[in-house]
């Protein structure tokens, strides 16, 4: 858990700059704390917007993404494309991340030593963002925010909260491209993103 019942992030031994976000970036992309920055070609930031206050989580960068240096810019990320502009949500309007920065070999899950080695990033672009919502993409997205019970089938399209911060849980799109049915659920639950974005953007003046 990387969050207190507040919904606060708890702090880590290993803290980034939270005041120059360039800088943070430029030293992420050096970190070489587990073993898979060894395999990877290199460390895959997070993009997008840090003024929108929602974020929008996968699991770990893919071969395209460990090439281009950039999330969700392959097969998977250009499904996430469509399926925001068929709600009219700009990738510039949300910030787009992984849970690991670093691609697993073979495209396997990240374990659990490396997602605790990556997570002084993530809780750091958290800091940054500040989001009212994050969106976790599958599985390893989900329980790594929610814990270990809950279940991508059943709590996907579902909204939930720790404090203030709220979550809503949808399928990878990697997912979709083998699973063609579950785009319209998907698609739901995006129009509900959309919504909220539009609901967050009144509230605080975007
Ligand atoms: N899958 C992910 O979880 N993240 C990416 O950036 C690409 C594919």
């Amino acid at each position: 858990m990387i969050f207190n019942q507040k919904g606060q992030i708890k702090e880590s031994l290993f803290e980034y700059p939270s005041d120059n976000f360039k800088k943070f970036k430029e030293s992420a992309l050096k970190c070489n704390r587990c073993t898979l920055r060894k395999t990877c070609t290199q460390v895959v930031m997070g993009e997008g917007s840090l003024k929108h206050k929602i974020m929008v989580i996968g699991e770990g960068p893919g071969s395209t993404e460990d090439k281009k240096g950039r999330p969700f810019v392959g097969r998977a990320g250009n499904l996430l494309n469509k399926i925001l502009q068929s709600v009219n949500i700009k990738r510039e309007e949300i910030y787009i991340t992984n849970v690991v920065k670093c691609r697993p070999p073979d495209n396997r899950n990240p374990n659990q030593n490396e997602m605790d080695a990556c997570s002084p990033i993530l809780k750091t672009e958290i800091k940054y963002i500040n989001p009212k919502v994050i969106v976790p993409l599958g599985s390893i997205a989900l329980k790594y925010f929610l814990g270990d019970r809950k279940k991508i089938t059943e709590d996907r399209g579902k909204w939930f909260n720790i404090g203030e911060l709220y979550f809503l849980p949808t399928f990878h799109p990697a997912y979709l491209l083998r699973n063609k049915r579950m785009k319209k659920p998907v698609y739901k639950d995006f129009i509900k993103i959309k919504k909220t974005i539009n609901r967050i953007n009144q509230l605080y003046d975007i």
